[in-house]
């Protein structure tokens, strides 16, 4: 039997943005959620540390075609998709990531081998050469509605600002549901932290844009708090949001404080994202300026979810 110094914790998202409109709607991305969550929460509770379990779940959202990371990525202005990755050990506080990456099945893995090298974040042309180098077989992430998608935007000259949060099973003509991202947010049971995020990024963007997703503003681990985000990068780089929610707690704040105080922050500043967390003691977190965040979480006790928010600016715990 394992023993836990503490229960471990565990918080997954697959992006923020506007209501889900599309076929299955929000039960379908809670039944996604769940099963990601429970594979990854039997992992923690057999003694994965928080890293490994943050690894496996970031490759589990990247496998979903319904998340915009991995396998279901956006496609950016000029149709290619390029894929950003972190991954941030709190007990190390050590930060990798992958900028623009293209053909790969997980770019959280890229950020994982990251992790033990001296350079640390790699963008386009270096992280091509690592996948070479790695002799990571080349995948291709496109599907079928993510063309789609880009084929209808190309024809209204790109008036969009972001792709779908979650790829529907059909394109939906009126949806406007954007801005996707997948996220986990791990306590072990031995009290350590981790934070990984991974995206195709906002959709329809400039060839070169960088996503806040592999970059500490988007995702951010030390030994007290771990924070994910997901929503408009430029926005997130704007509030600084996972360094700033982990300071505040790392000052004394709790963490549902801390997002407490950086939600309403955010909303006077309109800005458009949602992120989630973990602080050392156990703590869950989230926060929203957008109209949905789509994350569960397992307590140690059960499951839950933050699907059914209401529309407007909302952050909370356990
Ligand atoms: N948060 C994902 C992006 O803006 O690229």
């Amino acid at each position: 039997m394992t023993i836990h110094k503490v229960q471990p914790k565990l918080i997954i998202h697959g992006g923020a943005g506007s209501s889900l409109k599309g076929k299955g709607g929000a039960d379908a991305v809670r039944k996604s959620l769940y099963k990601v969550v429970e594979d990854v929460y039997g992992l923690l509770v057999a003694g994965a540390s928080a890293k490994d379990a943050v690894i496996r779940g970031c490759h589990l959202l990247e496998d979903d075609p319904r998340f915009n990371a991995g396998t279901g990525s956006v496609l950016q202005s000029d149709g290619q998709i390029r894929m950003s990755a972190s991954l941030m050990d709190g007990a190390a506080q050590r930060f990798s990531g992958v900028i623009n990456v293209s053909r790969v099945q997980h770019p959280i893995e890229l950020a994982e081998f990251l992790q033990g090298s001296a350079d640390r974040v790699l963008s386009d042309f270096g992280a091509a050469e690592l996948l070479r180098e790695l002799q990571v077989p080349l995948y291709n992430p496109l599907t079928e509605i993510r063309l789609q998608e880009w084929m209808q935007e190309r024809q209204e000259n790109f008036v969009r600002e972001a792709a779908g949060v979650v790829a529907e099973n059909e394109l939906v003509e009126d949806s406007n549901a954007g801005y996707g991202t997948i996220g986990v947010v791990a306590l072990d049971s031995e009290g350590c932290l981790a934070a990984g995020t991974s995206t195709g990024g906002k959709g329809f963007e400039r060839i070169g844009r960088v996503s806040d997703s592999a970059m500490p503003a988007g995702n951010y681990a030390t030994a007290k708090a771990a924070i994910s985000c997901t929503g408009i990068g430029e926005d997130i780089i704007d509030e600084c949001l996972a360094p700033r929610i982990v300071v505040r707690v790392t000052d004394g704040l709790s963490l549902v404080e801390a997002f407490k105080r950086s939600f309403t922050e955010a909303g006077a500043s309109k800005r458009d994202f949602g992120a989630i967390g973990l602080d050392a003691n156990g703590a869950i977190g989230w926060g929203k300026t957008s109209e949905v965040l789509l994350a569960a979480y397992h307590t140690g006790n059960q499951m839950g979810d933050t699907l059914d928010l209401s529309d407007g600016i909302e952050s909370g715990g356990l």
